[in-house]
């Protein structure tokens, strides 16, 4: 290892990232509403080996001791997510009295440990009795989602200062809306590109309700952003492909986000969003965000594919490459780090960046009261140091926090692949501090 926490700067966030349907379990408890993962992963053949986030890492009742393990590694930022129908269980309307005790302990017990909270709005857990209206495709989102921000604001806004409005986006639209292998299950263009506008406003107006409350407010969102490249090196074909990929993967939320609208030009199919778009929606979408959260895991390899319908583009994966992969078959390669945020660093209006997200599954076993998890401290290591080398160069970023405290309910994955830095034994509920979560406690102590 080549750095130490110094070399980043004193004013730099170290983190850690977690998301309260992986984690909370409770999905039923205390008034909480069902959500649209709550349903999708009720059904078994939608998540793998039949796994649900019913009872998770039972964070809802271990949130104190889970807290305290941030605290003895020496972590100080905590990355979580409100769960939407936990604090109003249909959506709209009557708050749950109950659950906004329970993030406000959650909080509390955080800053009493001297960790600052960082708290994402929407981690894709939608209650379901506004899925059963449309959901993301209804454009009465819009007021949904601006009274659920105003409810966080009102119960959370005294104690919180760290704000992400969305969670990759094109994540939750892409595989909920479009593939339907996430919640709420739907497929198909038109559902896609109704949520992805309607997601898009949300996340514009999510950063004004909070900037028009407080202006001491950090106010940020995040996106999943890969480096993306052609398949085959001089390609032409490849080449425009990739380009392609790039704008629906990287830009379709960012852009419009800076003033920029949507990439209508490198990806021809999304002009057919403009059918959802009213006047003055087009300025609504930009909003100038404090940082923007970049959550980079790989980078992506591009093939021409004149059969795929919409993109004649396919994405090839990492074992069909022969290359260094990990759990959820997704390349390692550090320089993708690197890459994205150069190219984040490219766009003049965004004024800083943090890394929200950066981990990896291996697999993990318990030996002794031990996990020796090379693989997953060797990826961490390399991708912090091109962070720094990225930082060396001028790149504004300013923060980095690992996916993810521990072992959770990875979405349509189950709990096989595993990210965290603390093993969960998920019979039993016993943590135990991998070889990666003592390394980066080391980092952060000395
Ligand atoms: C992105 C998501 O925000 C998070 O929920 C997920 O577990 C990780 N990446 C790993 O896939």
């Amino acid at each position: 290892m080549h750095f130490s926490k110094e070399d980043f700067g004193t004013d730099f966030k170290w983190g850690v990232s977690t998301a309260a349907y992986q984690i909370e379990g409770a999905h039923d408890l205390d008034g909480k509403g069902q959500s649209i993962w709550d349903s999708f992963s009720q059904k078994k053949r939608n998540i793998s080996n039949g796994d649900n986030g019913n009872i998770a890492c039972n964070f809802y009742h271990q949130y104190d001791s889970d807290i305290a393990l941030i605290k003895q590694l020496n972590i100080p930022n905590y990355r979580f997510s409100i769960s939407w129908s936990r604090i109003i269980p249909n959506g709209v309307g009557e708050v749950n009295s109950k659950g906004i005790e329970y993030y406000q302990k959650v909080i509390d017990t955080c800053l009493a440990l001297g960790i600052e909270p960082w708290v994402t709005l929407y981690h894709w857990d939608l209650p379901e009795a506004l899925h059963k209206k449309g959901g993301w495709t209804n454009r009465e989102v819009l007021n949904w989602f601006s009274d659920y921000v105003h409810c966080c604001i009102k119960y959370f806004g005294d104690r919180v200062k760290h704000w992400m409005v969305l969670n990759e986006p094109m994540v939750f639209t892409g595989a909920g809306y479009f593939l339907g292998v996430h919640a709420p299950g739907k497929v198909g263009l038109s559902n896609f590109l109704a949520a992805t506008h309607h997601a898009t406003m949300c996340q514009a107006e999510g950063g004004r309700i909070l900037r028009s409350y407080n202006k001491g407010f950090k106010i940020g969102t995040t996106f999943s952003y890969s480096d993306i490249a052609p398949l085959r090196e001089l390609h032409e074909k490849d080449a425009r492909a990739a380009v392609k990929v790039d704008a629906l993967l990287n830009r379709l939320f960012l852009e419009p986000l800076l003033g920029m609208g949507y990439p209508l030009r490198d990806l021809k199919i999304l002009q057919k969003i403009e059918r959802f778009m009213l006047a003055g929606d087009e300025q609504k979408l930009a909003f100038e965000m404090d940082f923007i959260g970049l959550q980079n895991y790989t980078r992506e390899k591009v093939r021409y594919a004149p059969l795929m319908p919409f993109m004649q583009a396919k994405i090839v994966i990492a074992n069909k490459r022969k290359v260094p992969h990990t759990l959820m078959n997704w390349e390692v390669y550090p320089t993708s780090i690197y890459n994205a945020l150069k190219r984040l660093q490219s766009y003049p209006s965004i004024k800083e960046i943090l890394v929200t997200e950066n981990g990896a599954a291996f697999e993990d076993h318990v030996i002794d009261n031990e996990v020796n998890d090379t693989e997953r401290l060797n990826y961490l290591q390399e991708h912090i140091a091109q962070v720094l080398k990225a930082q060396n160069e001028g790149v504004n970023v300013k923060g980095y926090f690992v996916w993810t405290l521990m072992d959770n309910f990875e979405w349509a994955e189950g709990f096989h692949p595993r990210f965290g830095l603390i093993h969960i034994d998920f019979a039993t509920q016993k943590r135990t501090i991998k070889s990666s979560g003592k390394w980066y406690s080391q980092l952060l102590t000395k």
